[in-house]
């Protein structure tokens, strides 16, 4: 039984009322249920704001991934294909599988050792717009960073780097539920693109290995098992695909947030040593994933709510995270926060394998920021953000500086 069907609430997920701040509306829905039955996108659905809930969901594997295409899609057949051969959107065994051979190489110690390039990286970009005085803390700073670094790990040549970064402007709509028809053309001849160039890169690599992952996958083989071609394309497409937008708006929306609350601006400034903690609230607090969704594949109970055998399940992240029955004081920013165990990242079996990543590259562009930009101030504090419902990402932020 569907326990809360006939309650109608006024906001809705397109209004720029929404976009601008989506945490009243969560509010709202939570208020009602933290499990909420309603019809608010294309297709129905239960979305869940509760924290608690969310776990729930997410750590049952009874709720099941699926690529957010139409299976009978004919028009993105080849974004489907390759999609359909992604971990995140795998279910067990086949999941565990494709998610051990990428974890065994993807690791926290491979992330570390590039602190060094990262850190240069966020120096030379600061650099050049040291004299300027203003930037754009997206297009200059933020965007290239993630762009440069992923393309690093993956072993795209520094003179290709930056088609690879035109690339990898629009593919975030392939996997939001707002994409429209125009958003997934292109995002559709983007993906097909980016998988021609990884085949030909993989070929390369394949004569002549480097030090770099596309190599190590290639080399990676475990129990007798290995990736095959198309899962190794895959897997290349879904790190700039999962990886890139969201650090970009990690280290944006971080630097926004400060913006708006220049005390604790300052005592990050002051204090380097709680970059850790403040990353963790950033997460938190705006996270840059806001929603994942799962389908039920079978009838399930949670918290006295039956989850019919179909019914598709809208995860909202950036909910979970204020909820004032988890968090105190929620709607608090707070960067000595601790503990914090916020889902940006999600939970369970899919938990976010690039985690280490995102929170390395945060922490040194974040830091560095601080030290070298002197008196940032942005344009306006009342930016627009992207109509995406699963993301959290705003146009550009303009600021100057002394
Ligand atoms: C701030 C930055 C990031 C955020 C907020 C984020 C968020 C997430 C979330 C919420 C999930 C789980 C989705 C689900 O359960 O449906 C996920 C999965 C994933 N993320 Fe991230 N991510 C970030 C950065 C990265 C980076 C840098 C990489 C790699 C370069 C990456 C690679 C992945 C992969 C491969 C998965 C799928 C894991 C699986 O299915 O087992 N992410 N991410």
């Amino acid at each position: 039984m569907k326990t809360n069907v006939n309650q109608t609430i006024p906001l809705s997920f397109t209004t720029s009322e929404f976009f601008q701040n989506p945490y009243p509306f969560y509010d709202k829905l939570r208020s009602i249920h933290p499990i909420y039955w309603g019809n608010l996108l294309k297709y129905p659905g239960w979305y869940v704001t509760g924290y608690k809930e969310a776990i729930m969901i997410l750590k049952d594997t009874r709720f099941k991934n699926r690529i957010p295409l139409p299976q009978t899609s004919k028009k993105y057949e080849q974004l489907k294909n390759i999609q359909n051969d992604m971990m995140l959107f795998k279910n067990q065994p086949d999941h565990k599988r494709l998610r051990f051979l990428v974890s065994n190489v993807f690791t926290p110690r491979m992330v570390e050792r590039l602190r060094p390039y990262i850190q240069e990286t966020v120096n030379d970009l600061l650099q050049q717009v040291q004299s300027k005085k203003s930037m754009d803390v997206i297009s200059d700073f933020a965007f290239p960073l993630a762009s440069l670094i992923i393309a690093k790990i993956l072993g795209v040549p520094g003179e290709e780097r930056q088609q690879f970064r035109e690339w990898t402007v629009s593919l975030i709509q392939t996997i939001d539920f707002t994409r429209s028809r125009k958003a997934l053309d292109n995002g559709n001849a983007i993906t097909v693109t980016l998988r021609d160039y990884f085949k030909q890169l993989v070929e390369k690599r394949k004569q002549c290995p480097e030090e770099d992952l596309i190599s190590l996958l290639i080399k990676e083989e475990q129990q007798g098992d290995r990736l095959t071609d198309e899962e190794l394309l895959a897997t290349c497409i879904l790190l700039v695909i999962a990886g890139h937008e969201t650090t970009v708006n990690l280290i944006s929306n971080s630097i926004f947030t400060l913006l708006k609350h220049p005390h604790q601006m300052m005592e990050l400034k002051e204090n380097p040593s709680l970059i850790e903690n403040a990353v963790e609230e950033f997460l938190r607090y705006e996270s840059p994933t806001q929603m994942t969704a799962r389908v039920a594949s079978e009838d399930i109970e949670i918290d006295q709510t039956t989850i019919k055998k179909g019914d598709q399940v809208y995860i909202l992240l950036g909910a979970a995270n204020r909820d004032p029955n988890q968090f105190a004081c929620a709607h608090l920013l707070d960067i000595t926060r601790n503990p914090n165990p916020h889902l940006a990242f999600g939970y369970g079996t899919h938990f976010c394998l690039g985690a280490p990543l995102a929170r390395l590259e945060a922490q040194i562009a974040i830091q560095t920021f601080l030290q070298q930009i002197d008196n940032p101030q942005p344009a306006s504090f009342d930016l627009p953000w992207r109509k995406l419902m699963g993301f959290r990402t705003l146009n550009e932020l303009s600021i100057t500086f002394d």
